[in-house]
């Protein structure tokens, strides 16, 4: 596998991405109060061995050691996000010094190690006490994520200068309020679609509290897309195809880049929107960067039967799988930064997320090699560098993820790090894929001095 590592600019950010509710733990400690996900992962049945994230790869305590391995890594960029329990327990009102402080440690901590920080204010843990007021179908949901924006980037900006809103809205929206397997779990087709609509509106007013904030900040929003293929060439499946790529990408990405709610989708919703005058040219300002979570292509047949977009899977025989039963298929990453690029005409993108999921096994000195994680990272940064090399203004990608974590609905069987974790004793181990990480950060290093040189 042969990575064209040229076509990436020589000040491409390598990273590593994680999210405050998979990794850190100490969910009662210093002040934070609970989420949406410490609801759902304590309510029995919801998650797999009834995992949840009270300890997590305790992060909390352990932060330095985790920089520490994101430096022997040799990346250059660390994604992480903020818990918004930790800042204002309450959602809104008082903020809590002592969440504050953890952060700010963290931030010296990446910056002292020569590691950028890439800030998400919200990684899917709605304070508890804001689902209780009705939660993101509420429109105050988004005016207070606003409010919890700018107490962050006041007291972070002078350090951060890249940010972005949410992380894969689609899932606290679709999967959260529609699906019902991620918190707070519901399945209620006018309650996503108003949640949809005001986690956009809370990216709008977060963009907007973070450029007050922090001059010179580069804010984003990060969705995770996949490509869309129809099951056969009939007209129904080709029709449900149209409709899945609405409610995966089109939903997401065309108000952000002021086209509105597509008007094919808001048909099929049948949901009136809770918009109110400006909405739209909050949700439609420039994005600085648009991020690209890409994990697996989709197939879909039409089904009349089932709820909004009217589609069901159609699961691909004979494909390559990781062990979520995510089929591999590289070409998608590399199909959808041509797309954005195309359509959209983005200043610059970050691959914000991308990896894979195996059941590893550590061998008795202790070491885990993972041929399937390194193939498949292999394969889809060649498929990124190739993007690039046609023309995507794609400016750094982060895998996921640095540490094995909580996996949601998942619980901890499901492993994405390049680091493993021993749950039982916390002991952290680079696998075969970070050393293979590793060796391309390097390799591109080397070529990048050399073009400097030259
Ligand atoms: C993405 C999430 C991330 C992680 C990966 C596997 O959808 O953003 O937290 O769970 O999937």
């Amino acid at each position: 596998m042969t990575i064209d590592l040229a076509a990436l600019p020589h000040d491409f950010l390598w990273g590593t991405a994680t999210s405050a509710y998979q990794i850190e733990g100490a969910v009662a400690e210093d002040g934070r109060a609970p989420s949406i996900w410490d609801t759902f992962s304590h309510t029995p049945g919801k998650i797999d061995n009834n995992d949840h994230g009270d300890t997590a790869c305790d992060h909390y305590h352990r932060w330095r050691e985790d920089i520490d391995l994101m430096r022997r890594l040799g990346t250059n960029a660390y994604r992480l996000s903020v818990a918004w329990p930790r800042i204002l327990p309450g959602g809104d009102g008082p903020v809590n010094a002592k969440g504050l402080a953890f952060y700010d440690r963290l931030i010296d901590g990446l910056l002292e190690a020569g590691i950028t920080p890439s800030v998400t204010l919200y990684h899917w843990d709605l304070p508890q006490a804001l689902q209780d007021r009705g939660g993101w179908p509420e429109r105050a949901t988004a005016e207070h994520f606003a409010a919890y924006a700018s107490v962050v980037a006041e007291r972070l900006g002078d350090r951060v200068t890249h940010w972005a809103t949410l992380n894969e809205p689609l899932c606290s929206a679709w999967i959260g309020h529609l699906d019902g397997v991620m918190a707070p779990g519901w399945t209620d087709l006018t309650a996503a679609v108003r949640a949809s609509y005001h986690l956009l509106l809370a990216h709008g007013l977060g963009m907007r509290a973070i450029k007050a904030a922090v001059p010179g900040a580069q804010v984003g929003i990060v969705n995770n897309l996949s490509t869309v293929h129809a099951a056969s060439d009939s007209e129904e499946d080709l029709a449900a195809a149209r409709r899945m790529d609405g409610h995966t990408n089109r939903w997401w990405l065309d108000p952000v880049h002021g086209r509105g709610f597509p008007a094919d989708m808001r048909e099929v919703y049948g949901v009136e929107l809770p918009e109110q005058p400006g909405d739209m040219e909050l949700i439609g300002a420039p994005l600085d960067w648009l991020g690209l979570n890409y994990y697996f292509p989709q197939t879909v047949a039409a089904d009349p039967s089932a709820p909004a977009p009217h589609v069901r899977d159609v699961r691909r025989e004979g494909v390559p799988r990781t062990g979520m039963d995510w089929e591999i298929d590289a070409s998608g990453i590399e199909d959808l930064l041509l797309r954005l690029t195309e359509e959209y005409g983005p200043r610059s993108i970050y691959v914000t997320e991308n990896g894979s999921s195996f059941p590893d096994v550590v061998r008795p000195d202790g070491t885990i090699d993972d041929p399937e994680r390194q193939d498949y990272l292999a394969g889809h940064l060649a498929a990124c560098a190739s993007a690039a090399r046609k023309g995507a203004p794609l400016a750094g990608y982060f895998a996921w993820s640095l540490l094995d974590n909580f996996e949601w609905a998942y619980g901890y069987d499901k492993r994405f790090g390049l680091v493993h974790v021993d749950y039982a004793t916390q002991v952290r181990t680079i696998k075969g894929s970070g050393r293979r990480y590793t060796e391309i950060i390097a390799e591109h290093g080397r070529r990048a001095g050399r073009r400097e040189a030259a």
